[in-house]
């Protein structure tokens, strides 16, 4: 998390690092500051999002180099004590840094004995007075200083340095948090995500763990690796999706994406599934597909909730064992890994630390990784055997809408592949014309979202919510309680219905209603069942339903129809009004849609 910007070149830098940081305000949004070289150091701070800092500059200033931050606090309180950029002990550093140093007490305590004192409660300005002391004991030499620094250092980092004395140069170091920096004729620059340069760099390179890169206004002079060792980096040509501009006339970049779904599946599914893969053929990959005995799905969050359906549909269509995983849970459980298992990593990002470091682990016991991303160039991009993307452009609301409800159907299109070339042929057509149909029932819903509205000003008042469903709406249920939790800020939890019996039915009061996701037909008499009970003890039902289905319809305080469709590829459909009753609540309550407290798009910490 966090978010970190830097220019050197022959351009005024500061509307270059406001405007990145409005790019990477997804990672994080506690404090913001900027530092800009222009003969004399200069350093603004603000707690708070960038409009705050926006209000602290003066109107007026020059520069041509500069970094920029945007926080996401995990070592200290978000004030603007502990905002970067930092500076460092001696006066001489100012640094950015995106990441963890793990082993910051141990570094401050031995800092302290040689006499640091400290600003801010910080993991950074521990990383930069390592370096600044480094810097000193090796002679002004900062090349040494990294190489000294990276060595005691552990944990995660995305830096760029200024150095008072040295105007127009900058340094960059990363290792674990991800890094890009582009090129284009009037300079360099450094950014946490490609977006927020992208609109000036035209050539891009990916720094290597390690690597200590030194820019200038003549672009990047030197790399070398963490031991010192002179090296170069491949430069690349990269076209930004050209969906990534403004809300276009939404409100929020949340409801923008939310409408977005419909054009994102109609495109994924007016083409056959591409799985791409420097590694293997795609013959090889259809004979992996074809011999592998099992399914690993790994993911955090929102991508696990999909990997969740994914098993369902993996089982259900390619009769293949499947289980999905928290990436957090499973790389710490020493886990059995079987070396003829498929592994899907699903990451909107592909930059979540756990699913990275679960990745790791697999790909270290020899299981063949596929990932299924949204960021192109992200780090899980580079670290799998193979890649689906989602194509679904960037997204900015922090709550994820528009990469779920793709990656549902790319992993409905996987388990068509799968059920294909492992001779279950009949499966392998099951979905077919009814993904088809997908767009446009996605697009009937969004046109109902008037009923979401109604339903959200009835229920607003609720500070607890039950989300139950069976089969595969209960991974939908778990969905619908996050997007509610994440921007309205209102306690929810997701159950399977028949386990509602054992406990959460004792919450159960006129004032902790239930959605109810009841459109599953082979399971939907033990939902009626279930939704009796909570109504027998004075409970609400807003109950999710198949268009015309008298059997809730009857017994629940409110519905909302979706069109009908088949019971796998329902939630693909339930997942928009589930998204768009947390929207209108969460505008009811006076909360931050697009950027909720105390979260970050992007978590790239453990
Ligand atoms: C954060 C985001 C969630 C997302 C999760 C996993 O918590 O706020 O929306 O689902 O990370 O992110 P990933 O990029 O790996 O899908």
């Amino acid at each position: 998390m966090c978010g970190i910007v830097g220019y050197t070149g022959n351009r005024q830098v500061l509307d270059i690092l406001i405007e990145g940081l409005e790019k990477l305000e997804y990672r994080g949004y506690d404090s913001a500051g900027i530092a800009v070289h222009n003969g004399e150091m200069k350093i603004f701070k603000s707690q708070g999002n960038i409009s705050s800092l926006k209000s602290k500059l003066p109107s007026r200033f020059e520069g041509t180099s500069g970094i920029a931050h945007t926080r996401w606090a995990t070592h200290g309180i978000p004030n603007e004590r502990n905002a970067h950029p930092h500076l460092s002990f001696s006066g001489n550093l100012v640094m950015v840094h995106n990441g963890i140093i793990e082993n910051s007490e141990e570094i401050r305590e031995e800092l302290f004995a040689n006499g640091y004192t400290f600003v801010s409660e910080t993991d950074s300005e521990v990383l930069l007075n390592l370096i600044d002391y480094e810097y000193v004991v090796s002679n002004d030499n900062i090349l040494q200083a990294l190489i000294n620094a990276q060595a005691k250092a552990k944990g995660s980092y995305a830096i760029v340095l200024l150095d008072k004395n040295r105007p127009g140069e900058q340094v960059i170091c990363r290792h674990g948090s991800p890094l890009v920096m582009g090129l284009d004729d009037s300079g360099c620059y450094t950014a946490s995500d490609i977006y927020a340069i992208s609109e000036y760099a035209t050539r891009f390179v990916f720094p290597e763990n390690g690597d200590i890169i030194f820019a200038g206004t003549d672009g990047i002079r030197e790399v070398y690796t963490a031991e010192g060792k002179k090296k170069s980096l491949e430069e690349k040509k990269y076209i930004v999706d050209g969906r990534l501009s403004g809300k276009d006339g939404f409100d929020h970049y949340m409801m923008k994406e939310i409408f977005q779904q419909p054009e994102i599946a109609r495109d994924l599914l007016s083409k056959p599934l591409p799985v791409v893969s420097e590694k293997y053929s795609a013959e090889e990959i259809d004979n992996i597909f074809r011999t592998i005995k099992g399914v690993t799905i790994l993911g955090c969050g929102t991508s696990w909730h999909s990997g969740l359906i994914g098993r369902y549909l993996l089982e259900r269509l390619a009769r293949i064992p499947a289980n999905t995983e928290y990436a957090s849970e499973y790389r710490y459980r020493d886990p059995v890994i079987p070396s003829d298992y498929l592994v899907i990593s699903i990451s909107q990002s592909g930059e979540t630390a756990d699913t990275l470091a679960a990745n790791t682990l697999v790909r270290e016991a020899g299981a063949i990784t596929l990932g299924i991303l949204n960021v192109k160039n992200s780090t899980l991009e580079r670290e799998t055997d193979m890649q689906i993307y989602l194509e679904a452009g960037p997204e900015i609301g922090v709550a994820s809408t528009k990469a779920y409800t793709a990656q549902l159907v790319r992993l409905a299109q996987l388990a068509e592949r799968l059920a294909w070339v492992r001779g279950e042929t009949v499966n392998s057509t099951l979905l077919n014309g009814d993904l088809r149909q997908m767009a446009e029932t996605m697009t009937m819903i969004l046109k109902r979202s008037g009923k979401l509205k109604m339903l959200a000003d009835k229920y607003s008042d609720s500070n607890n919510f039950l989300f139950l469903g069976r089969g595969l709406n209960y991974p939908s249920a778990l969905e619908g309680a996050l997007k509610l939790k994440e921007i309205s800020y209102i306690h929810a939890e997701g159950y399977p219905g028949a386990e509602m019996k054992h406990g959460p039915i004792a919450l159960i009061d006129h004032d902790f209603p239930t959605m109810a996701i009841a459109t599953d037909r082979e399971n939907l008499s033990k939902m009626v069942s279930n939704i009796k009970e909570i109504k027998a003890r004075n409970g609400r039902i807003i109950a999710i339903i198949q268009e015309g289905d008298e059997s809730v319809r009857s017994i629940a305080d409110d519905y909302f129809e979706i069109p009908n469709v088949p019971d796998l590829i329902a939630p693909m459909v339930t997942a928009l009004p589930l998204q768009l009753f947390a929207y209108y609540i969460s505008l009811n309550r006076g909360c931050n849609v697009d950027q909720p407290r105390n979260l970050a798009k992007s978590v790239t910490v453990e």
